[in-house]
C-alpha cells in the first residue's frame, strides 16, 4: 500500500482554510443562497463501518447535507443498510484499506465505528494520508496503539475526535467548574461503574462450525478478522457480540469506561496512572472448579487504579471501577433513598472530596453536589456553555468535529473540540491500563503441583511514560498485541 500525504490541492483547500478566509473565496458568501451550500465548503467524508453505530456517526457527521458522503466500508452490506439508503451515491467498499488507497485524494475525513480492534489500524492508514479522524470509543484496543495515534495525530496535523459523546454534554464543564471554584476540595477517592455487559460474556469459546449467513463472504469475514487472530465466523462475534472477546472487544470496562472514567478524567485533570489492581468473576458449572477462559472478557470486574496528585487535585486519588451489575455502596452523604449516578443507577460517578461529593450518570447526566453540611446542587436552567451545534444529536459531537476539519488543525474549532487525542488517548490508556490488569489476572499455567497458577494476581505498578508494567514482565504482553500480517499498526 502506498503511503505518504497526498498532495490533493483539494485537501490542502480543507486543511489550509482557516488561513485562507477573508483572503480567498470561491463564491463570495453574500451572494450564494440561503441554505445551498458552496461545494468548496463541504466536507468529503467516509465511514468505516457503516452498520450499528456508525450509522449516526456518519449521518451526525453529515449533518443534514453540510456535508458530503462520498465512500462507505463494511464488511457486512446488512448491517450498514441504512448508511446505503441514505448514501446511495457514495461508493461502496469493504476493505478500508482499498478504499483509502483508492479515493485518498477524495476524502477529507472518516469516521471509523468499526468494532475495536480495528480502530488502531484503520485510523493510522487514514492519517498517514493526511485524512482527519473521528474515531468510537475506546480509541483502540490496546495501549500502545492509544499513544501511538495520539502521537501520529500530532505529527500529520489531523484534527481528531473519539467517540464518547458525553464529553460534548456541557455538564461536563458544568462539573469542571464545580471543581475549579473549590466545591468540593481535594478529590480523594473515585467510584465509577456500569451495568454491562449486557451481551454474553464470561462464556466458553463457541466450538460449534457455524456456516457464513449468504450475505458475507469468507473474504468479508477474513476483513473483519483484520489484524486479530483469525477464527471462524460464529454469531456469538459478529455483530455487537465481538465486544466480549479480547480477540476484538476490551469487555466492560472497554465498552463504557470511556463515556463514564472521561468525567474524572476531565474534571480532576488526571495523567498516567501509577497503579493498577484487580479482581474478577468467576463462573462455575462444575463443582469448585472454576471455567478457564483466557479468550473471554471476564462477566464482572472490580479494578483500583491509582493517580499521583495533579496540578488540579492536590490528593493522590483511588480510582475503583466495578462493572457486571456491581456497583458502589452510597456514601454516607448521599440519602439512602437516592438513586446512585444516574436514574435505577446503573451507571454512574462519584467523586468524594474534602467538602462534599459531584455525582453523575452516563454521558455527564443529572450532574449533582451532596455538600458535608447536607446542602446539595443541581445544573442551573440557565447554565450555557459557549459552543455551537449543541443543539444537534450527541450535542453535536461528530457534527462539530466535522467543522473543525474545515477550520484546519489547530484552528479554534479544533482546539474547542472535546475529545481530540491529545486528551482521548491518555484517557484510552488509562481504561486499557483496567484491562491489562484484568488479562494478566485471568491467565494462568499448570503449575508442578498440577494445579493452574495466577502469578498476575497482585498489585501491578506502572510506569506510564515507558508504558511498562514494572514489577510483572509478564504483563507487558498486554500492553500490545500480535497483528496479523498484512494489518501491522504503520
Ligand atoms: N459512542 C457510543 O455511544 C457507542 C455506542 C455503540 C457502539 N460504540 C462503538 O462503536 C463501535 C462499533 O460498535 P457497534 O455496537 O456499532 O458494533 P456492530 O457490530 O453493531 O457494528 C460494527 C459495524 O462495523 C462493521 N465492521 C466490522 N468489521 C469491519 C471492518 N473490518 N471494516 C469495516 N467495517 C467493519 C460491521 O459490519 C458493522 O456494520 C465500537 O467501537 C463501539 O465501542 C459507541
Amino acid at each position: 500500500m502506498k503511503k505518504g500525504k497526498s498532495n490533493s490541492s483539494r485537501r490542502k483547500f480543507i486543511k489550509n482554510s482557516s488561513l485562507a478566509v477573508g483572503s480567498f473565496f470561491i463564491v463570495p458568501s453574500h451572494i450564494v443562497a440561503k441554505g445551498h451550500i458552496r461545494p468548496s465548503d463541504q466536507l468529503n467524508l467516509a465511514a468505516i463501518g457503516a452498520g450499528g453505530k456508525g450509522t449516526s456517526d456518519i449521518r451526525n457527521a453529515w449533518n443534514n447535507g453540510k456535508n458530503k458522503v462520498v465512500a462507505l466500508c463494511d464488511i457486512d452490506k446488512q448491517r450498514c443498510s441504512r448508511s446505503i439508503g441514505a448514501f446511495p451515491e457514495a461508493k461502496f467498499y469493504s476493505d478500508f484499506r482499498v478504499m483509502l488507497e483508492e479515493m485518498k485524494d477524495d476524502i477529507d475525513a472518516v469516521t471509523i465505528s468499526a468494532p475495536d480492534h480495528v480502530h488502531g489500524v484503520a485510523a493510522m492508514v487514514a492519517m498517514e494520508l493526511g485524512i482527519h479522524v473521528y474515531v468510537q470509543k475506546p480509541l483502540t484496543h490496546n495501549i500502545y496503539e492509544a499513544r501511538q495515534l495520539t502521537l501520529a495525530a500530532r505529527e500529520h496535523k489531523i484534527v481528531s475526535q473519539m467517540g464518547n459523546q458525553g464529553a460534548s454534554n456541557p455538564s461536563q464543564q458544568l462539573m469542571a467548574d464545580w471543581f475549579n471554584e473549590g466545591k468540593i476540595g481535594s478529590v480523594h477517592t473515585v467510584h465509577v461503574w456500569t451495568n454491562r455487559p449486557v451481551w454474553p460474556q464470561g462464556i466458553p469459546v463457541p466450538t460449534e462450525k457455524v456456516d457464513l449467513p449468504a450475505h458475507i463472504s469468507a473474504q468479508e469475514w477474513d476483513l473483519f478478522i483484520g489484524p486479530a487472530e483469525p477464527v471462524d465466523y460464529h454469531p456469538l462475534y459478529h455483530p455487537f457480540k465481538w465486544r466480549g472477546w479480547w480477540n476484538f472487544g476490551t469487555g466492560a470496562l472497554g465498552d463504557m469506561g470511556c463515556h463514564l472514567i472521561d468525567t474524572p478524567f476531565r474534571v480532576l485533570g488526571l495523567g498516567y496512572p501509577t497503579e493498577v489492581e484487580c479482581s474478577v468473576g468467576q463462573v462455575f458449572t462444575r463443582d469448585w472448579m472454576p471455567e478457564y477462559i483466557p479468550e473471554g472478557c471476564p462477566p464482572s470486574s472490580s479494578v483500583q487504579i491509582k493517580f499521583e496528585a495533579t496540578d488540579k487535585n492536590p490528593s493522590t486519588l483511588k480510582f475503583h471501577w466495578t462493572d457486571g451489575g456491581i456497583r458502589p455502596f452510597h456514601p454516607d452523604l448521599i440519602p439512602a433513598d437516592d438513586d446512585l449516578g444516574e436514574n435505577g443507577s446503573g451507571n454512574g460517578v462519584i467523586m468524594i472530596g474534602e467538602k462534599g461529593i459531584i455525582t453523575c450518570g452516563t454521558y455527564g447526566s443529572n450532574p449533582k453536589i451532596y455538600f458535608n453540611n447536607g446542602d446539595q446542587m443541581t445544573m442551573p436552567d440557565d447554565y450555557v456553555v459557549d459552543r455551537p451545534y449543541l443543539n444537534l444529536p450527541e450535542r453535536g459531537h461528530q457534527a462539530s468535529w466535522a467543522e473543525a476539519c474545515k477550520a484546519g488543525f489547530n484552528s479554534p474549532e479544533h482546539r474547542q473540540l472535546t475529545s481530540s487525542f491529545d486528551y482521548s488517548g491518555p484517557l484510552t490508556e488509562t481504561v486499557l491500563m483496567g484491562n491489562l490488569a484484568i488479562r494478566s489476572y485471568s491467565e494462568g499455567a499448570i503449575g508442578e503441583n498440577g494445579r493452574r497458577q495466577f502469578n498476575g494476581r497482585k498489585k501491578l505498578l506502572w510506569d506510564g511514560e515507558s508504558m511498562k508494567i514494572t514489577n510483572y514482565d509478564e504483563a507487558n504482553r498486554y500492553v500490545s498485541r500480535n497483528y496479523r500480517e498484512g494489518w501491522q499498526l504503520i
